[in-house]
């Protein structure tokens, strides 16, 4: 699979302009929200986990030196939080632009804080896409990010931001918080 997306993600999801979807957003999508929406609200998806296994060559890192950036990978009774967002299907294109770099749009159920639930979309980078990095222990990831940086500027910034999203959200994500914790150390040690 190419790593640019946007095609496939138009041929994969017919949407009709007039359409009004829920986006489950997890990583960036929670704190750099530079696309129009209607509504949001804070929202869980069951069975996935974010992990920083993705490359990204575009936004927060280069193609000779790749950045990590969040996936969403299966675990069975895991809970991820993020944000759901209620968008006009066209905003869709924008969105796919952003999302180039390995991300396709699959449909999942997500549950909001009052209990509700509702379908929509999400953006998740699968194992088989060309910038896909994989597992790595969160130290290893840390000193990854630490030494990246992209036209969206540096991978150090994308982490401390989601972290401190998921704090506003009232999330605990281990992953996230282990990996920040690296960072903070590599980052001191330089300073
Ligand atoms: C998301 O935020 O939902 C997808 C991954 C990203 O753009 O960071």
């Amino acid at each position: 699979m190419s790593h640019n997306t946007i095609e496939e993600n138009r041929r994969r999801s017919r949407l009709a302009d007039d359409d009004e979807v829920w986006l489950f957003g997890y990583g960036s999508l929670i704190y750099l929200v530079d696309f129009p929406y209607l509504e949001s609200r804070p929202a869980t998806i069951r069975d996935w986990s974010r992990r920083f296994w993705q490359g990204s060559h575009d936004h927060r890192g280069t193609p000779a030196n790749p950045g990590r950036v969040v996936t969403l990978i299966e675990e069975p009774g895991a809970v991820c939080g993020g944000v759901a967002y209620r968008v006009a299907a066209p905003v869709f294109a924008q969105l796919d632009v952003r999302e180039k770099n390995g991300y396709l749009r699959f449909a999942t159920e997500m549950e909001f804080a009052d209990g509700n639930r509702d379908t929509g979309l999400v953006y998740i980078a699968t194992p088989d896409n060309e910038a896909y990095l994989g597992a790595a222990s969160e130290a290893e990831i840390a000193r990854q990010i630490h030494a990246s940086a992209g036209p969206s500027g540096s991978n150090a910034d994308y982490l401390l931001r989601l972290a401190e999203s998921l704090r506003e959200l009232d999330l605990v994500d281990a992953h996230v918080f282990e990996i920040e914790r690296h960072l903070l150390r590599l980052a001191s040690d330089r300073g």
